[in-house]
């Protein structure tokens, strides 16, 4: 394997001086390129792009070619976990994902095993081995899932949902058949996050997209449990060096703190919160990943540019900030307004870093 050739993110991660501020983009492989809705077309559907190692490898190298992206992030989806626990996920034109066999009853969730991650879920590793290889040490590569939380809204509401009314009934009205699907779902998790390791991942991220629609005291009980107990169990180094963890709970400003308590090395936030607040809070117990608004990027490159300039100066001087949005970039923004914005990042924020 090629020795890794710039680190800035990983350094970043672990709050070690860099030269410059890393950053890349949630969804940074996706419908906003040209070149993806052609290799996806050649692939016929989304999954079938996922299970084949060698287009899912094109797809995550795509946008590096055009920006000098700091990291690539692993093309998969969130979903793998739950469509190889037998529910039958499907994307319906426009509508998101979709799955045959939702999560309905205690009987449902007994029934559901662990996924073994080079058995149902090994189109995944074969995808890391892949582009490991292809990616020939230029930058890390990030692997992610999706946590216990997140993956239960769309197990039982049977897609993506407004009110997560589904779940949340069985959440107050039988919370201990939740708590042994989100048990399956941090075992599950923890064993494919691993195995993404053992397969060359050099970083490690979990999303929790609908963490921030729990009252408090449930996101403890229902999602940052779960999301601690994983850290846990994760591989923190590989190949002599530490494999970070970023937690990102959308919405989750507020519980800032009790999310950088879990051992994780970075939180990632989203565009609600004032970073120089979300700094002063955490201080230097973790690295931060984030936080402009992905809309900002319908903007010129001027005003880009500016908001650049406020986060990073929000931030303030020395090492723990990887640049990124709040949220996944949106599929109708220009490629060069992307562009815009990486370069802009990492010219102005060489002098947050000097001596
Ligand atoms: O480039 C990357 O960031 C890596 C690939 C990636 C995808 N999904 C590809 C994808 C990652 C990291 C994800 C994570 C994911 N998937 C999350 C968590 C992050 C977030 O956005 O909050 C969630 C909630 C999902 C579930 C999911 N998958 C939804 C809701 C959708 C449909 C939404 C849409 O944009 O159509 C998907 C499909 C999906 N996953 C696409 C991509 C590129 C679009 C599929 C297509 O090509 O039509």
């Amino acid at each position: 394997m090629k020795p890794l050739k710039n680190d800035t993110y990983l350094r970043a991660l672990m709050r070690q001086p860099t030269d410059y501020t890393p950053v890349w983009m949630m969804r940074q492989a996706g419908r906003y390129l040209p070149e993806y809705k052609a290799t996806r077309a050649q692939a016929g559907d989304f999954m079938s792009l996922c299970r084949n190692a060698e287009l899912a490898c094109e797809v995550t190298l795509q946008p590096l070619r055009r920006f000098p992206l700091d990291a690539a992030i692993l093309f998969s989806d969130i979903l793998t976990i739950p469509d190889a626990m037998g529910l039958g996920l499907y994307f319906e034109t426009g509508e998101g994902p979709r799955f045959e066999r939702p999560v309905t009853c205690a009987a449902d969730v007994q029934r559901i095993g662990i996924p073994d991650p080079e058995g149902e879920l090994g189109y995944v590793m074969n995808a890391v081995r892949t582009i490991r290889r292809e990616l020939q040490g230029e930058v890390p590569l990030i692997g992610f899932s999706g946590s216990p939380w997140t993956l239960a809204t769309y197990m039982v509401e049977g897609g993506s949902s407004k009110a997560f009314t589904k779940i949340k009934k069985m959440m107050y009205a039988e919370p201990q058949t939740l708590h042994l699907l989100l048990d399956k779902l941090a075992d599950s998790v923890t064993s494919y996050l691993n195995a993404q390791v053992a397969a060359g991942a050099q970083s490690l991220m979990i999303f929790d997209t609908w963490g921030g629609v729990l009252t408090p005291r449930d996101y403890n009980e229902f999602s940052l449990q779960y999301m601690a107990k994983i850290v846990d169990g994760l591989t923190r180094e590989s190949d002599g060096r530490r494999v970070p963890v970023t937690l990102f709970t959308k919405n989750g400003g507020q519980w800032l703190e009790a999310i950088a308590a879990t051992g994780c090395d970075a939180v990632g936030l989203d565009w609600t919160i004032n970073i120089a607040d979300a700094k002063r809070r955490v201080g230097d117990k973790v690295a931060l990943q984030g936080n402009m608004d992905p809309s900002m990027l319908y903007a010129s490159p001027e005003r880009i540019e500016q908001e650049v300039a406020s986060i990073l100066e929000g931030f303030g001087h020395g090492p723990g900030h990887v640049f990124n949005l709040g949220h996944g970039i949106h599929l109708d923004v220009e490629p060069e307004h992307a562009g815009a914005f990486i370069e802009s990042v990492h010219r102005l924020s060489r002098s947050y870093h000097a001596g």
